[in-house]
């Protein structure tokens, strides 16, 4: 089973984050960018424009993590923009199997995203619209939250959803040195790691640490 380590840069410097990209973008697979509204979570991040031009400018594919209310609505753009991934959440979506289709029919990955209380068994069944599920480890909003072991049932009922198909399965939300190893075993195989990465001394040592821990 191939990992991939999906640096967050929310807890980046955001006035240097060119900087902060190149700095793990040799020993990443994607960039995940958090996209909050302040009305879908109580936190704020990047505008549409402002998103988009990081897209623009990422050396490697950028994974979206869009936590916004009006997402069936804005979803397609973030695709259209070039976004490698684009993920929605399930709880924010009218109708997640449109948005998710209107998100490959403009050649991004289409992702599904869970907050902690949402159950994996209401999405069993549009499973063919969806390329990656997110198992969120932490209330959306902030980075620096504690890991939610007990969301590991939820990993691994999903991986047993899954099953054959090539679905990533991505935990986001408190991936650290401590914890990578649990998630790992649970059945995910893409990580989300932000201050774990950001706040090391050595940010791309950290990504290339966490690689390791999750492929052992
Ligand atoms: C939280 C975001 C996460 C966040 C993770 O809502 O979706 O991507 O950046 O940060 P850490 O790794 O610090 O929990
Ligand atoms: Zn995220």
């Amino acid at each position: 089973m191939g990992v991939r380590i999906t640096p967050s840069i929310l807890n980046a410097d955001f006035a240097h984050l060119d900087s902060e990209i190149a700095k793990i973008a040799p020993v990443s697979d994607l960039l995940h960018l958090d996209v909050m509204d302040n009305i879908f979570v109580p936190n704020i991040t990047f505008d549409f424009e402002s998103a988009a031009a990081i897209i623009a400018s990422s050396p490697i594919p950028v994974d979206s993590h869009l936590m916004i209310a009006d997402v069936d609505q804005l979803a397609p753009a973030y695709a259209d923009a070039g976004s490698a991934s684009v993920t929605i959440h399930a709880e924010a979506s009218d109708d997640p199997s449109k948005t998710l289709r209107a998100i490959r029919a403009e050649g991004a990955r289409a992702g599904l995203a869970l907050k902690p209380g949402t159950d994996i068994d209401l999405y069993s069944g549009i499973i063919d619209d969806v390329d990656m599920f997110l198992i969120m480890t932490v209330e959306p909003g902030f980075g620096g939250q504690k890991f939610m072991e007990a969301m590991m049932d939820k990993v691994r009922k999903t991986r047993k959803i899954i099953g054959d198909r090539p679905i990533w399965l991505q935990v986001d939300g408190g991936i650290s040195l401590e914890t990578i190893e649990i998630a790992h075993e649970a059945g995910a195989d893409t990580f989300v790691a932000g201050s774990a990465v950001f706040n090391s001394p050595d940010p791309a040592e950290m990504v290339t640490r966490l690689r390791e821990l999750a492929e052992k």
